[in-house]
């Protein structure tokens, strides 16, 4: 048997009679750049994420690019993010000019540890980035807090996490955060059943990256956010900073989402909760299987999250993973590690100056952690047999 790492040709299939006729008509009409489609699909995603605007950009690196540039971020400033996630989320700080700043993740959740990001902060930090890492939601209510405290502005990068659900579980109610709450008959404060991710920070920045849960059919991103006046600014950004056409009132960019893109995202964005309940079962099965196996830590779930799986990461301790991956790629198996070098430790950052044991956690997992195979459409059998050859590496 063999098991890909992803099948994006299963996806295709669920939409393919939709966005062959919407395709059409974009060729016909001629309309690609900033046709009424993208228009369309920016208020269908806002809605989905419940936010106000949404602005569709070129990529996800370039929806933080902006979203940073939206929120006056340049030369001189810090921004803290962690040092254990993709290296776009890092790169897109450095385009502007500012300093990334490093900060350690929990070792459970694989997201930015809270509780370390005070000390990260100085005079010159301007926003904290969080990731959702793998599709697993961040614990928003500590660091919302921080940034009350301190007027610091929050980037999500939520690239792998369309329609993930963060549902806090501990309430601050001193805290002016954006957090809504329902006032129960007896006054106490309870929380509602959560909001999806995206809509906690300044602005909330998307990929849609052909592998990702919402993908387009190339290179594609979106900016979303609450603030009319950001969603203002990110319109002239993306587009030569233009306030009309031969009006030109800063410096801005060719960075707009493509209007085929949007057709094929429109088509898809209906079918994306479905699409993630599939994941989620996915992962349940997984875990029920490879429970029993002392070498695997298998995701988790924290009350507050609904993790959608963008990545399925499961950690082999004991220094075992290359023989795993080694008999996985044996038994046509794909998989992957997300990431093995963490920002801190990569070249591309060596004048920052860190070094080994700087982040122990993120030291750790990116030498534990593998990606098995994870998309909709995969078939139980095949989870069973990623399975059956994981006992089969260990029993080595
Ligand atoms: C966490 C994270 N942030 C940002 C990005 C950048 O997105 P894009 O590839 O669309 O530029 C990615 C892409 O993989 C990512 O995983």
């Amino acid at each position: 048997m063999e098991v890909p790492f992803l099948d994006l040709s299963i996806q295709y299939k669920e939409i393919r009679d939709e966005i062959d006729t919407n395709l059409q008509k974009v060729f016909k009409k001629g309309n690609f750049i900033l046709g009424k489609e993208v228009e369309e699909f920016e208020n269908e995603f806002a809605e989905y994420c419940g936010v106000d605007y949404g602005v569709g950009v070129n990529s996800g690196t370039d929806a933080l690019f902006l979203a940073l540039k939206a929120l006056n971020i340049g030369a001189g400033d810090e921004v803290i993010v962690p040092a254990f996630t993709y290296i776009a989320s890092s790169l897109a700080i450095s385009y502007t000019g500012a300093k990334p700043v490093f900060c350690d993740i929990e070792e459970d959740t694989y997201n930015i540890n809270p509780d370390l990001i005070e000390d990260k902060i100085t005079d010159k930090t301007k926003a904290i980035m969080v990731v959702h890492l793998y599709g697993n939601p961040v614990d928003m209510q500590p660091i919302l807090d921080i940034s009350d405290k301190y007027n610091i502005k929050i980037i999500e990068d939520c690239a792998q996490a369309h329609g993930a659900v963060y549902r806090p579980t501990r309430i601050n109610t001193n805290s002016k955060s954006r957090i809504d709450t329902n006032k129960k008959n007896d006054g106490r404060e309870t929380i509602n059943d959560g909001r999806k991710v995206g809509s906690f920070g300044d602005v909330g920045c998307f990929s849609f990256y052909p592998t990702k849960n919402l993908a387009a059919f190339g290179d594609a991103g979106m900016v979303v956010t609450n603030n009319k006046e950001l969603r203002d600014r990110l319109y002239r950004l993306r587009n030569y900073g233009r306030k009309d056409k031969y009006h030109h009132v800063e410096i801005g960019y060719n960075s707009r989402l493509d209007t085929v893109q949007a057709v094929i995202l429109k088509a898809k964005l209906k079918k994306l909760d479905k699409w993630n309940e599939l994941r989620r079962n996915n992962a349940e099965y997984y875990n029920s299987l490879l429970c029993d196996i002392d070498e695997i830590i298998t995701p988790i779930e924290k009350d507050y999250a609904k993790h959608v799986y963008h990545v399925y990461g499961v950690r082999i301790k004991d220094n075992k993973r290359s023989k795993v991956i080694e008999k996985l790629n044996d038994n046509n198996i794909s998989a992957i590690i997300h990431y093995p070098i963490p920002l801190h430790l990569q070249k591309a950052y060596s004048e920052l100056k860190y070094k080994e044991k700087d982040f122990p956690v993120s030291e750790k997992i990116a030498l534990e952690i593998l990606s098995l195979p994870m998309f909709p459409g995969i078939k139980k059998e095949q989870i069973e047999y990623v399975v059956r050859v994981l006992k089969l590496a260990f029993s080595l």
